[in-house]
């Protein structure tokens, strides 16, 4: 099934559309990247750590609004992997991206600009124009390794590029909800600022078919 796409119209029926959008979940190691999307996703938590390999994937279906379908096809990418060569080949088509860092460890935000570069420099919007990325401070039950102030994260983004930041917690349940939703607002006014048939996010497939040798994820 493509996503994407309009429906009705026709015998005074609401035009209803739907989409699918991939949004790629990145950061380093232990950030929370797979906790955040289990609550996202099946309102789960664990305290159990067990690190991803490879990528994995989750889809949440939104009710946008009456007339809206948004699907989120979820890729938790393991920390593991900005040492590897597979990122440019998961990033592929992506459309949006949470960056994730631990508010308790203070080297996984030092580790967040290499992730926006390494993102960059592989996927861009049909446009040319970078993919929003919305920065996910995690963890925010916990006590802060020192960490930024909100103005000093506010112009963080700013410099980096990011649409914005929230502090997040996957255990408590915290911003989440609020993150994702900042998320596709940012790639609905990308879809509606450029319509082109090339920007047509929707040619993204619900199943991604058989993946080649070179495009196969490792594990998931
Ligand atoms: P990789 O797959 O190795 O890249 O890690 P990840 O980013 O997917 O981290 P994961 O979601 O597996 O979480 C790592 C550890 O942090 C687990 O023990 C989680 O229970 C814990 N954790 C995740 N989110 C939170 C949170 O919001 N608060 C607290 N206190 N712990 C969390
Ligand atoms: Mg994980």
């Amino acid at each position: 099934m493509a996503g994407g796409g309009e429906r009705g119209g026709g015998a005074g029926l609401p035009e209803s559309r739907e989409h699918l959008f991939k949004v790629l979940v990145i950061g380093e190691l232990g950030v929370g990247k797979t906790s955040i999307i289990k609550r996202y996703v099946h309102q789960l938590f664990s305290q159990h750590y067990r690190a991803t390999i490879g990528v994995d994937f989750a889809l949440k279906v939104l009710n946008w609004d009456s007339r809206t379908l948004v699907r989120l096809q979820l890729w938790d990418i393991a920390g593991q992997e900005r040492f590897g060569n597979m990122t440019r080949v998961y990033y592929k088509e992506a459309v949006g991206a949470f960056v994730v860092f631990d508010v308790t460890r203070g080297s996984t935000f030092e580790a967040v600009s290499k992730w926006k570069h390494d993102l960059d420099s592989k996927v861009l919007l049909p446009n040319g124009s970078p993919i929003p990325a919305v920065l996910i401070a995690n963890k925010c039950d916990q006590k802060k390794d020192s960490g930024q102030n909100p103005s000093q994260m506010d112009q963080f983004c700013k410099e980096g590029g990011f649409a914005g930041w929230f502090e997040t917690s996957a255990k408590d349940n915290i911003n989440i909800d609020e993150a994702a939703r900042f998320l596709v607002e940012n790639i609905l006014a990308n879809l509606k600022a450029f319509p082109s048939e090339e920007n047509d996010v929707g040619r993204l497939k619900l199943e991604p078919g058989p993946l080649t040798a070179e495009s196969k994820p490792q594990c998931c």
